[in-house]
């Protein structure tokens, strides 16, 4: 069969890197996280310290090394070798990262890396512009959401079960936040595509939605 070039785009906590996962495994593809490469900006531009300033995050562009892997359906995060896979989870790099990856030269790099990482095809790919910007041509296009409540209380949960101390209603804001950022923004803005397919998991369990991903693609 031949392997397809998947986007998969929503807002933030739509569980889209979960069921993403799963079915690339099932499909035998590779899984990418474009959200993990704007946090693992985010996290090097909060080693500087002080205030984030477009000023800070633009200084770290030019020189900062992204680097992502995917093995034995594993994701590892690495910035200028070190690895950061679960530091890019912490609530401080979430709530930066939307101002991090609102500007162009940070988008640019890593819309470069994303598009060369899926040139062989036999990838699944997530984020917020994959569909519109990084991968027009993609074969499958999803558009995956899910109420805020229900999205805020999946995170609360993820984040709980690593040991954080976590607020539902912090997080409920903060999703919120983020969602207006990056459907807000003027560079490559989280929309659905006119070609993708609208999938509101909403009330759907991790397998029903991966079941639907599955069938899309074959
Ligand atoms: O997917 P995740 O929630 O980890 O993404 C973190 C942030 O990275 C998003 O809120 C968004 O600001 C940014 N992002 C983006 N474009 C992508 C993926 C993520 O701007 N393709």
């Amino acid at each position: 069969m031949k392997k397809l070039v998947v986007a998969i785009d929503g807002p933030a906590g739509a569980g889209k890197s979960t069921v993403a996962q799963l079915a690339a495994k099932e499909l035998g593809y590779t899984y990418i996280d474009t959200g993990a490469m704007y946090r693992a900006v985010a996290w090097k531009v909060l080693q500087q310290g002080g205030e984030v300033t477009d000023e800070k995050i633009l200084a770290v562009v030019p020189d900062i090394d992204v680097d992502l892997s995917y093995e034995n359906g594993k994701t590892t995060v690495r910035v200028d070798g070190q690895d950061v896979t679960s530091e890019i989870r912490t609530p401080e790099v979430s709530h930066i990262v939307s101002k991090v990856a609102a500007l162009g030269p940070v988008r640019e790099k890593m819309v470069d890396l994303q598009r060369k990482m899926a040139e062989r095809g036999g990838v699944l790919m997530d984020g917020r512009d994959i569909a519109t910007n990084v991968l027009p041509g993609a074969d499958v296009k999803i558009y995956l959401t899910a109420s805020i409540a229900e999205r805020a209380n999946r995170r609360y949960k993820e984040l709980r079960e690593k040991g954080l101390a976590v607020d539902l209603a912090d997080i409920e804001h903060d999703i919120a936040a983020r969602d207006k950022a990056d459907m807000e923004r003027e560079i490559s803005p989280l929309v659905q595509a006119d070609d993708a397919t609208l999938l509101d998991t909403t009330g759907m369990t991790i397998p029903e939605v991966v079941a639907r991903i599955i069938g899309m693609c074959r």
